[in-house]
C-alpha cells in the first residue's frame, strides 16, 4: 500500500511540472459551503501551471475568478453584487478578464454571458481541468463556456494550492454531487452524481500536509457517509459492479480508520453527514480513535414527519432520534449541529411546533438555520406553491435562532469547569494577545498566548463562556503535541 501511494500522481505535484513563466496574476474568491473554498484551491493548482500566481489584491489582477453558490437566492444575490465591483474595477484595468465557476455557473450556464455583461467566462464544477484551454480563448478575446458534469472527476491528481490558510487546518475532498435529490435543494443539478475520491490519493494527501505542518484536516463532501470506493465510477452504478470490486470496496468507516491510522497525531473532522446515510459502524470508528474529533454536523431541516417527507428526507424524526440516542450512547461527549430550514412549503405551526421540540430533544451545540428560498428547477419549485409569507418564514427563523442560542449557551457552559484540547489556530479577533482555536466538539476557545505557538494541541482549563466561544487559560501541552 506504501508504495502505491508514494508513487500515484499526487506524489509529483507542482514542483516537477515546468511551469509557465509566473507573470500572470490571479485573484480568486469563493462563496457558499467549504467544498467551494476546497475547489478554488484545485483552480489555484491548475491556474499555477498556467503562469498565473494568486494575488489578495483585486486591482492588479489580469484575471477574476469567482466560485459560486446558488443553494439559496441571496446568496445568488451577493455574487451578483460583486460582479458589480469587479465591474468598477475594470474600468481602470480594462484588460481583466473575468470567469464565474461553481454552482451559479452551472445553473445558468451561457445566460451567464448574456445576463452580466462583466463575465467572459462560465465553468462547472466538473470542468476545471478544461480552464486551461478555456483561457486561451478568453485570452484570445472570445468568451468561453464548458458547463459538462462528469461521472468520474474527483481532481485525485491535482495539489490544490492552499489560499489564505492557517498552515494549521485543511480541506480535503472525498465525494463530489450528490444523489439524494431533497426537493428544496438545487446541489444535485448544479454538482451532478455521486462519486467517491480515490482513497490512496486522499491518503497522499493527508501525508503531504502533515509534511508541510498541517494539524487538523476535515474531510468534506456532500455527504461523507456515502462515501463508497469501488475502483472508480459513479456511487449509483456500485450494483453493477464486479464481484471482486463489490468485495474489496472501501467504505466512510473503512476510510476513516486508513486516515486515523495514517497520521495518528493528526486530527480529523468530516462534513456533512446525512441521517439516512450514517452508519453505527462509523460512530463506532469515531469512538475508537482519539484523533477523530467528537463532532458530528447532521442536518435535519424539519422536525416533521410531514415536512420531512415532502422534502424527500429519507429519515423520519424518530429515525433521527434513534440515530441521535446511538451517538450519545457511543460517544457521551459527542457536539452535534445541524442545519435547518424555516418556512417550507405548507408548514404549518404545528410543523414548526415540532422543529422546536426536536431542537429539545437533541440539544444541538450549533446550527446553520436558513429561511426556505424557492430554487428553480427543483422539485419543490414545480410541485409546491412557496405559500408561506416572508413574514412567517421570518418569524419561525427568529424562533429557532432563539433557541439554538440557548442551547449553545447551555452547552457552553457545561464546559467551564473542566479542562479541553485545543488545536491554536490563530490569534483572536478580539485581542492580540489571546489564541483562538478550535476544542474537538468545535467550539471556539480563547485564552492568553503565553510562550504556546500555533499549530500546537494545548490543554485549556476553561473559566467563562459565551454561546459561541469558550474563555479559559492554558495548563500545558497536550499529550498529542
Ligand atoms: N449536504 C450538503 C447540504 C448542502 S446545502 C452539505 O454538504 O452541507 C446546506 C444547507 O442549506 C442544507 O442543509 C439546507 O438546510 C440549506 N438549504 C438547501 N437548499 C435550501 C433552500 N432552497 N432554501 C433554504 N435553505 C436551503
Ligand atoms: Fe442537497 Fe439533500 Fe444533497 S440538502 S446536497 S440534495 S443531501
Amino acid at each position: 500500500m506504501e508504495k502505491t501511494i508514494s508513487e500515484s500522481k499526487q506524489g509529483t505535484s507542482l514542483e516537477t511540472i515546468p511551469l509557465k513563466s509566473n507573470k500572470k496574476k490571479l485573484f480568486i474568491e469563493s462563496y457558499g459551503c467549504q467544498m467551494n473554498f476546497s475547489d478554488s484551491e484545485i483552480v489555484a493548482s491548475i491556474m499555477k501551471k498556467e503562469g498565473y500566481n494568486t494575488t489578495s489584491n483585486l486591482e492588479e489582477a489580469d484575471l477574476v475568478l469567482v466560485n459560486t453558490c446558488s443553494i439559496r437566492d441571496k446568496a445568488e444575490q451577493t455574487v451578483r453584487k460583486r460582479l458589480e465591483k469587479y465591474n468598477a474595477v475594470k474600468r481602470h484595468n480594462p484588460k481583466m478578464k473575468v470567469g464565474v465557476l461553481g454552482c451559479m455557473a452551472e445553473r445558468l450556464k451561457s445566460k451567464f454571458l448574456e445576463e452580466e455583461k462583466i463575465v467572459d467566462l462560465v465553468v462547472g464544477p466538473d470542468a476545471y481541468k478544461d480552464l486551461p484551454n478555456l483561457i486561451e480563448e478568453v485570452e484570445d478575446g472570445n468568451n468561453a463556456v464548458n458547463v459538462l458534469l462528469s461521472k468520474d472527476e474527483t481532481y485525485a491528481d491535482i495539489s490544490p494550492v492552499r489560499i489564505n490558510s492557517n498552515g494549521v487546518t485543511a480541506f480535503v475532498s472525498i465525494t463530489r454531487g450528490c444523489d439524494n435529490m431533497c426537493t428544496f435543494c438545487v446541489v444535485p443539478f448544479t454538482r451532478g452524481r455521486e462519486r467517491s475520491r480515490d482513497p490512496k490519493s486522499i491518503i497522499n494527501e493527508i501525508k503531504d500536509l502533515w509534511s508541510k505542518g498541517f494539524k487538523e484536516v476535515t474531510l468534506l463532501g456532500q455527504n461523507v457517509d456515502s462515501y463508497l470506493w469501488y475502483g472508480g465510477g459513479l456511487k449509483k452504478d456500485f450494483s453493477k459492479a464486479s464481484e471482486i470490486k463489490k468485495a474489496t470496496s472501501i467504505n466512510f468507516s473503512s476510510l476513516l480508520n486508513m486516515c486515523a491510522n495514517t497520521q495518528p497525531n493528526m486530527r480529523f473532522r468530516f462534513s456533512t453527514s446525512n441521517p439516512q446515510d450514517m452508519s453505527i459502524e462509523v460512530i463506532k470508528t469515531m469512538a475508537k480513535h482519539e484523533n477523530i474529533c467528537n463532532y458530528i454536523h447532521l442536518p435535519v431541516q424539519s422536525g416533521s414527519n410531514r415536512i420531512l417527507k415532502a422534502m424527500n428526507r429519507q429519515h423520519s424524526r424518530e429515525d433521527y432520534f434513534k440515530l441521535i440516542d446511538n451517538i450519545k450512547k457511543i460517544i457521551p461527549d459527542c457536539a452535534i449541529s445541524h442545519d435547518l430550514i424555516c418556512g417550507f412549503p405548507s408548514e404549518s405551526e404545528q410543523d414548526h411546533l415540532d422543529t422546536l421540540s426536536l431542537m429539545d430533544y437533541v440539544k444541538y451545540s450549533f446550527g446553520y438555520m436558513f429561511a426556505y428560498s424557492e430554487r428553480p428547477g427543483t422539485l419543490a419549485s414545480r410541485k409546491l406553491e412557496d405559500d408561506i409569507s416572508e413574514e412567517t418564514k421570518k418569524r419561525r427563523l427568529s424562533q429557532v435562532v432563539a433557541l439554538q442560542q440557548k442551547h449553545s449557551l447551555e452547552i457552553s457552559e457545561s464546559f467551564v469547569g473542566k479542562i479541553t484540547e485545543v488545536l491554536i489556530e490563530k490569534t483572536s479577533k478580539k485581542s492580540a494577545h489571546e489564541w483562538a482555536g478550535r476544542n474537538p466538539q468545535n467550539t471556539m476557545v480563547v485564552f492568553p498566548k503565553e510562550d504556546y505557538k500555533i499549530g500546537e494541541f494545548v490543554m485549556v482549563k476553561v473559566e467563562s463562556c459565551t454561546s459561541a466561544t469558550l474563555k479559559g487559560n492554558a495548563v500545558g501541552y497536550s499529550k498529542n503535541n
